[in-house]
């Protein structure tokens, strides 16, 4: 049998990497095999990843030389930022740039970078309909990410662009799930209006990556967006209450009102469903769900999520 393709997935412990590194694993006759980076190889993540049977190697990606060693003698490799562990544009900048220097270093012959827009190209430093924040961004979190692909494409790397969503897991471990009012009574808070929020399983990221690299060279230099579906914050809240057996009002309110809620990122994201609300067209359409399903046939449905996870939701 020929040798399996190694693919490097950054963050494997994590949302996206780990459904990369599943996928992966979830396929032993599919011709490819995971090779999972972290910081720490004696961690429970990394372990339950080394006993799925994932090669896990320790590498950071704040030190180039560590990912030059991890990537050696991959095939592909997954490169992610992580924005929400530093809120640094900065540093998830100099993150990707040292993952592109690695896999051009190492060789490797398909990239997945992990971006978004730069929404500044929609609503430019002057336009006032939302603030600039940190001095030269919108959305600082989308932005960088956005400003790094050049790193990529600059060193004739072969990469594919991959445009993620809004992980339905937020729910659970972001604090975005419905919250008990006064009355006792459930309420989910979007700052969009009657605007669709493209979302996904975190979990389906991953698989829709590993259906990028299973077509081999048909994605390199493309820029490809997915999602599982577009709904309303209406929508989602009529679905949260089907799953859960209660009452669950939409609380739709203005991006600005998201803005001062005070918890750390509050801006960025009062920004970014405000991106999102206001040029739904071109966000949900570079977000195809069929596409997305061709890559992952098991692509799950808001509903179908909730299924799956309801119990995980904590309903303070
Ligand atoms: N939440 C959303 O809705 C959403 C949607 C689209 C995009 N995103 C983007 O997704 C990105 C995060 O991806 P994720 O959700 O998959 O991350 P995650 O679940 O938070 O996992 C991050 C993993 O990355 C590893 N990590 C952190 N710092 C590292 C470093 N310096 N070197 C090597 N590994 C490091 C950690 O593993 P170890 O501790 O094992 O090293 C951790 O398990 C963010 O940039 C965010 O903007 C989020």
């Amino acid at each position: 049998m020929a040798e399996k393709k190694v693919i490097a997935v950054a963050g494997a412990t994590g949302a996206q990497g780990g459904g990369l590194v599943r996928a992966i694993l979830s396929d032993p006759s599919g011709g490819f095999a995971a090779r999972a980076l972290t910081r720490n190889v004696n961690s429970e993540k990394a372990k339950e990843l080394a006993k799925l049977g994932a090669e896990v190697v320790a590498a950071d990606v704040e030190n180039v030389e560590s990912l030059k060693k991890a990537f050696q003698g991959a095939y592909g490799a997954y490169c992610v930022t992580f924005f929400w562990e530093h809120f640094s544009p900065e540093k998830e900048l100099s993150q990707a740039s040292n993952m592109a220097h690695a896999a051009k270093h190492a060789g490797v012959q398909h990239v997945i970078w992990s971006t978004l827009e730069d929404t500044r190209k929609w609503v430019p430093l002057s336009d006032n309909r939302m603030p600039t924040l940190m001095g030269k961004y919108k959305v600082p979190h989308f932005d960088a990410k956005a400003e790094a692909d050049h790193m990529f494409t600059e060193l004739g790397l072969p990469v594919t662009f991959l445009l993620t969503s809004f992980y339905w897991d937020n729910l659970i471990h972001f604090g975005m799930g419905p919250k008990k009012g006064a009355d006792g009574k459930l309420s989910f808070t979007l700052p969009m209006g009657d605007k669709k929020l493209p979302g996904i399983a975190a979990e389906d990221i991953g698989r829709c990556a590993y259906g990028i690299f299973k077509k081999g060279r048909e994605f390199i230099g493309k820029r490809v967006g997915i999602a599982g579906e577009h709904l309303t914050g209406g929508q989602m809240s009529a679905a949260l209450a089907r799953a859960l057996g209660q009452e669950v009002r939409f609380n739709d309110v203005p991006p600005d009102v998201y803005r001062s809620f005070g918890f750390p990122g509050a801006e960025d994201l009062g920004n970014m469903f405000q991106f999102k609300r206001d040029f739904e067209q071109a966000f949900c359409g570079a977000r195809n769900l069929e596409f997305a399903r061709t890559l992952n046939p098991a692509l799950q449905t808001f509903d179908q999520w909730l299924a799956r996870n309801k119990s995980h939701i904590p309903l303070e």
